[in-house]
């Protein structure tokens, strides 16, 4: 099994081109079900949540050429698709579930694994399927799969989510493209994967229109066509060096970005002292003179992202005082905390709020990965600990971001891939 190595307090400095967004370009493969049309997806990251996603299109029949060197996907679907989706795909990525929404509304059946459990928390999918019930929906689960149909074809109905839900209103938009008459969907996700989304819908013929901060209102149409599409930056992957650059008093910059897309990260780490001047779509990030400490709460788009959360603590191991983070999203999502303490960070969890003292030194030491962001957030530890650190399991790491070490090692960092 794959390692990093990582030997930390060195300065990092030079440019880091941000990927394309690994959350954005998921739905928008699964939305590439709806059509037989041509469509080509650019800015596509490398990452492995991706290439599941795209043997996931493969194995229902799909014509997925995935270009890595040029980051561009394109799709024709000349014949009709299988509807299933199996288990073996899904069970890393709980993103596959998207192409529930898109079977349905094509096709009227589908047949697709439960995502399963998740280090993070248990992420139901009730929501998913509750709205898809509501919109006519024929749903059992046998054997630890959804099996889903429609006798006709799914009608447009006023949805509103009980929680808000990045994948339910992701799937919900999917299964929304062909339905009859009008869906309402209220208490919407809105963060920008959710708009990258809809855009992408657009520009292949959907009739889809926000009509509220947290309202999209979708009319039915027969055919999509053919479309080409950039996807968006990836904000974490953008908010993931910004906190490298911080946490190592380093000049990076980053490039390839949306700032605005990005305000309250940038709002959070410019009140930790972090200097980030921006330039269009580049941001510098220049060394730190005081580095405060500060309270946080995770919350939906436009809140401060659960995925930046793990990475953040880090930087509060650095920061002159006590910060606090109240995890308002996930309910496990402090796995990387056992394994900062074993750095040496001082952090103390009770229920989903951590207290992190601050003016830590950390140590390198062998460590394990548990999940994506937590994986990030070692290897950031790992920058400014004094000597080695191993990362063991990294696949976690490499399910969405796109070469990290490549990336890190250009800017001078001393960080190296084990077989
Ligand atoms: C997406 C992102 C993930 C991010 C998360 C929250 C992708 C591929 N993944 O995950 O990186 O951390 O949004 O920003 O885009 N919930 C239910 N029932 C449901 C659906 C969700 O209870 O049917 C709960 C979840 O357990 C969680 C909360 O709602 O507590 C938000 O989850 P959701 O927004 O659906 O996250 P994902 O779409 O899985």
């Amino acid at each position: 099994m794959q390692k990093l190595e990582i030997k930390g307090g060195r300065k990092i400095s030079g440019t880091i081109k941000i990927s394309g967004s690994k959350n954005a370009t998921l739905p928008i493969l699964a939305a590439t079900i709806l059509t037989d049309k041509e469509i080509l997806i650019t800015n596509v990251p490398i990452v492995k949540d991706v290439e599941t996603m795209v043997d996931l299109l493969r194995s229902m029949g799909s014509d997925v050429i995935l270009n890595k060197k040029k980051k561009i996907i394109r799709i024709i679907n000349k014949k009709r698709l299988k509807t299933f989706a199996p288990y073996h795909l899904l069970k890393t990525m709980r993103a596959g579930v998207l192409v529930l929404g898109s079977l349905l509304t094509r096709y009227n059946n589908a047949k697709v694994s439960l995502p399963g459990g998740c280090a993070i928390g248990s992420r139901p999918i009730d929501v998913h399927l509750s709205a898809l019930k509501k919109m006519g929906a024929k749903i059992k689960i046998k054997d630890g799969y959804i099996i889903a149909s429609s006798k006709k074809n799914l009608k447009g109905s006023l949805i509103r989510f009980p929680k808000i839900s990045v994948g339910a209103t992701e799937n919900l938009l999917l299964a929304s493209c062909f339905a009859k008459g009008k869906t309402k969907l209220r208490n919407c996700a809105s963060e920008p994967e959710v708009k990258d989304l809809v855009v992408f819908l657009k520009k292949l013929g959907s009739n889809i229109n926000w009509v509220g901060k947290r309202s999209i209102n979708i009319i039915g149409v027969k055919k999509l066509r053919t479309t080409r599409h950039k996807v968006i930056f990836d904000r974490i992957e953008a908010g993931t060096y910004i906190i490298a650059s911080a946490l190592t008093n380093s000049t990076l910059k980053i490039k390839n970005i949306d700032p605005k897309i990005m305000s309250t990260e940038i709002d959070v780490l410019r009140k930790m002292g972090v200097t980030i001047i921006i330039k269009s779509n580049n941001l510098i990030v220049k060394p730190i003179k005081i580095l405060k400490n500060i309270n946080i709460s995770t919350k939906p788009y436009p809140g401060f992202p659960t995925d930046l959360q793990a990475q953040i603590m880090v930087l509060m191991t650095k920061a002159n005082g006590v910060s606090k983070i109240t995890e308002n999203i996930f309910e496990n999502r402090f796995m990387h905390v056992s394994e900062l303490r074993r750095m040496g960070a001082q952090i103390e969890i009770k229920g989903n709020k951590a207290v992190i003292f601050g003016n830590r030194k950390l140590n390198g030491a062998e460590l394990m990965a548990t999940d994506l962001r937590a994986s990030v957030s070692l290897v950031l530890a790992a920058l400014v600990a004094t000597n080695k650190t191993i990362i063991n399991r990294i696949y976690h790491l490499d399910r969405g971001y796109e070469k990290i070490e490549k990336k890190l090692s250009k800017c001078g960092a001393k960080i190296r891939r084990l077989q």
